[in-house]
């Protein structure tokens, strides 16, 4: 990060509009990106009684993104991948789907007259909230479990229950097209948000929400990648 003072200067809303990840700070200390964000940091900490080296501490630490690179998730075990899947993507989404369901809707209140198409991606966006918590339930508590003591079997040399693997069958098959469901629903997104390329009367909620949208996809990419293209073809093969 740059020297702290040249930091201290600029607006919450250049800071947001850099790096967006900034906003969860802002948010969790009542701090308004959005149309009070043109005040500077140092301002903003004097008003709000924030000590400035605190907030600039937990900036840094949500810019710190994991590094994800020469994973190889073929070779671990189904049980580790499963549970690696629920720890990263299924975690992300249950800390973020609600804020993002959020954000959707305020920008179609605030925007929809002249941005029809916001008021259709947050009516889309809502659905994806109810399939996948739903979806996400039925990974962890029926699937996932069966998937362990299939695998717990094997490990001793005994066969595994004929109802887990059933159960996993029948799950798959479910799973494909629910994947195929949401993947269609978040391209109907991006095709309607025009790539996310924002209107020139975009504000900075405007400006987040299409960003989270992004992260969204882009984390969904990666999880429906190791379940249809890892796990399940591993799965199968047990
Ligand atoms: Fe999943
Ligand atoms: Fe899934």
């Amino acid at each position: 990060m740059e020297n702290t003072n040249a930091f201290l200067k600029r607006t919450i809303g250049e800071i947001v509009a850099d790096d967006y990840r900034a906003a969860t700070v802002f948010e969790k200390h009542g701090v308004d990106f959005c149309c009070g964000g043109q005040v500077t940091l140092s301002d903003t900490c004097l008003e709000k009684g924030l000590d400035p080296a605190r907030i600039i501490d937990e900036i840094e630490a949500v810019q710190k993104t994991p590094v994800e690179r020469g994973r190889n998730y073929g070779s671990w075990s189904l049980s580790f991948l499963a549970d690696y899947i629920v720890n990263t993507h299924h975690t992300y989404l249950r800390e973020n789907i609600g804020e993002i369901v959020a954000y959707t809707q305020k920008i179609a209140k605030v925007h929809g007259e002249h941005h029809p198409e916001v008021v259709e991606i947050a009516a889309i966006f809502a659905k994806i909230e109810n399939d996948m918590l739903a979806h996400l339930r039925a990974e962890e508590e029926v699937c996932f479990p069966a998937i362990k003591r299939v695998e717990e079997a094997q490990k001793a040399g005994m066969s595994p229950s004929v109802e887990d693997i059933e159960t996993i069958r029948h799950s798959l098959l479910n799973f494909h097209l629910e994947h195929e469901e949401i993947g269609d629903a978040a391209h109907k997104i991006r095709h309607l948000a025009k790539g996310f390329a924002l209107p020139d009367d975009a504000c900075n909620t405007f400006m987040i929400t299409y960003q989270k949208l992004q992260e969204f996809e882009d984390d969904l990419h990666k999880h429906v990648h190791l379940e249809n293209n890892i796990l399940f073809p591993k799965v199968t093969g047990m």
